[in-house]
């Protein structure tokens, strides 16, 4: 956390990009440690997605988003300071297309981050939530959405260096997730979540996704939850 503070005061004034923003999660985050930006754009290509984080953000005028493919965007170039990847790196179908794309919108001095929850060294609750995305990245795939299992951070170092012109200048693991112990309240939670993802899966498919959910809240029951370590990476020219 205060390394990632440290990063951002470092820009003064800066513009933001927040590409695959969902609901703007990352936005969020930045927003509790900093607030010295001139301007955050968020884009997403679902536009229920970005209706939500028009929604989160409203109260905050320098904040804007957009439904936008980042492959398709057309923007001025060399505006943004920080143009951020967080958590899509693993539902990007052309890697290499879409950090050319980023690296276009990065002015001189600037920089891209990317922050991507791990699959590598979890303890037993963080593999709750490996478990849990895994899942929901498969019922996807059962749709032909492109939608991977998280990497390791050596998968994911080694994806930016065959795809980004950029030079990787930092990489940490961003710890500071909190312990959720297993109470009723947790597991009706998970419960919900994965029984919607079996509603949403093919009829063919429901046998086999309701035994795997089973075996999910029994991990969750065990171990409590708590979300997976994600890398941070730092690229620049
Ligand atoms: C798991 S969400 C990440 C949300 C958020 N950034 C976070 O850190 O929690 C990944 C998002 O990337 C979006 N996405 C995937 N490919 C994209 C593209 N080519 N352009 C814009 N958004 C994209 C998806 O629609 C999805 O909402």
């Amino acid at each position: 956390m205060e390394k990632l503070k440290r990063l951002l005061n470092s820009f003064e004034s800066p513009r933001i990009l927040d590409v695959g923003t969902g609901t703007g999660a990352f936005i969020g985050m930045i927003k509790q440690m900093y607030d010295g930006y001139e301007q955050i754009v968020g884009i997403d290509l679902l536009e229920r997605a970005i209706t939500a984080a028009k929604e989160n953000f409203k109260e905050d005028e320098r904040i804007e988003f957009k439904v936008m493919d980042i492959n398709k965007m057309e923007y001025d170039e060399n505006y943004f300071d920080i143009v951020i990847l967080s958590n899509t790196l693993h539902h990007l179908s052309d890697v290499k297309k879409t950090m050319e794309q980023m690296e276009k919108y990065v002015k001189t001095g600037g920089i891209i981050l990317i922050n991507e929850m791990l699959s590598n060294d979890l303890n037993k609750a963080q593999l709750s939530h490996k478990y849990v995305h895994h899942f929901a990245a498969e019922v996807d795939r059962t749709f032909g959405d492109f939608h991977k299992d998280t990497f390791t951070n050596i998968e994911i170092l080694q994806t930016l260096k065959d795809t980004s012109t950029f030079q990787i200048k930092d990489a940490w693991d961003f710890q500071g997730s909190s312990h959720n112990e297993p109470t009723d309240e947790l597991i009706e939670f998970f419960q919900k979540t994965l029984d919607r993802l079996i509603a949403k899966s093919k009829e063919e498919d429901k046998k086999y996704f309701e035994k795997k959910a089973v075996k999910i809240i029994k991990h969750i029951k065990t171990h409590g939850f708590e979300s997976a370590t994600p890398l941070v990476v730092v690229l620049a020219r």
